[in-house]
């Protein structure tokens, strides 16, 4: 697999990342079942024989057993976690966490980030993160107590960068006032049928836009500041390559180009949907979540493919529902 490096870091990523949101089974508070610790291992296992050497985590996947679940691999490659980019986020506290009624929340304090890092360590039993997101923008952030928290958390060796999640250009700017430590990611949802980052710039001039415009430039803006980009869902969940019931008209046909093109090209439809990311020149890299090895080791044949400009726009046009305008 292609690498990718990540401007302003040490890191060389592998082009395709995987997202670890579902490897601990279930989201209950029960401990992850000898099931699911066996198929994370598996799904680790063939990820890395994929060539993929980057892994998103989060606190709350899996409320804290998809962290749980990972560490195991180090008991069988001893050696693994100085080749591996270990990346995971914190920032999103669920309903009556810690007390009983209190409501689901964001929470950018400084007491919290630097414990979430703190809980993220001792789950995946490592000294050190080599990336920390803030998860979903808090409307009551307080910029220095997150500038405060990034210092300490770098001057511990905790954590090596920093990058947000879902963010826009103006959060970001926002943050950055206050902030030593760069920003060096956004990872945002973005797939061949949730394409607002870039169809917000197509439609910008019209008069009845397809949908609101409302990401404001926040694609652009990351690559004039030399932010990755990390694409979120980059499988649509299975809706480009039509695997799911009761698909909109939209996914639907989308699925049918992709169809056409993977045949064309003799590759799965997965890697058509994960190479129309790829083509993007700001160099997104998507974040894929698929359990299924089979799936997993589709979404890499993209690594060996490049879209035309004619199948990528045909792409376009079938995600956006409509041809450009
Ligand atoms: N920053 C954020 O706010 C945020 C939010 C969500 C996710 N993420 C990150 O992004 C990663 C990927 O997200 P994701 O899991 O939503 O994205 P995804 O890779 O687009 O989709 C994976 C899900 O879709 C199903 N799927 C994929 N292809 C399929 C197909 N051809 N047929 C049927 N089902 C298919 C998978 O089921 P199987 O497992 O059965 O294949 C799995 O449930 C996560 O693991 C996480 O790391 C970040």
């Amino acid at each position: 697999m292609k690498k990718l490096q990540i401007i302003n870091t040490s890191l060389e990523a592998s082009l395709i990342g995987y997202g670890c949101m579902e490897i601990g089974g279930n989201w209950t508070n029960q401990p992850a079942t000898v099931e699911a610790q066996k198929s994370a291992l598996s799904i680790i296992e063939t990820s890395l024989d994929e060539g993929i050497n980057f892994f998103d985590h989060a606190d709350i996947y899996c409320r804290g057993k998809s962290e749980t679940v990972f560490s195991q691999i180090w008991a069988r490659r001893p050696a693994l976690r100085q080749k591996i980019i270990l990346q995971s986020k914190c920032g999103i506290r669920f309903s009556n966490d810690p007390v009983q009624g209190y409501p689901a929340r964001y929470d950018f304090s400084y007491e919290y980030i630097v414990e979430s890092v703190e809980g993220i360590l001792n789950r995946l039993q490592t000294d050190y993160l080599d990336l920390l997101l803030l998860h979903r923008p808090d409307p009551l952030v307080e910029p220095d107590e997150v500038a405060k928290a990034f210092e300490n958390l770098h001057q511990s060796g905790k954590v090596r960068y920093f990058g947000v999640s879902n963010h826009t250009a103006a959060q970001i700017e926002l943050l950055k006032k206050s902030l030593d430590q760069p920003l060096v990611v956004n990872q945002l949802e973005f797939n061949l049928l949730h394409l607002h980052l870039i169809d917000e710039g197509v439609i910008a001039n019209q008069d009845n836009p397809t949908w609101p415009v409302r990401g404001n430039g926040t694609l652009e803006y990351c690559r004039l500041h030399d932010i990755a980009v990390q694409a979120w869902s980059p499988l649509a969940k299975g809706r480009a390559s039509g695997n799911v019931p009761n698909q909109d008209l939209r996914s639907s046909n989308t699925a049918l180009v992709v169809d056409r093109i993977a045949r064309e090209k003799k590759v799965s439809q997965e890697a058509i949907v994960i190479a129309w990311i790829l083509r993007h020149p700001a160099q997104i890299q998507p974040i894929i979540g698929t359990t299924n090895l089979n799936r997993i080791k589709a979404a890499c044949e993209a690594d060996l493919i490049e879209l035309t400009r004619e199948e990528w726009y045909e792409l376009f046009s079938a995600g956006r529902g409509a041809k450009v305008p």
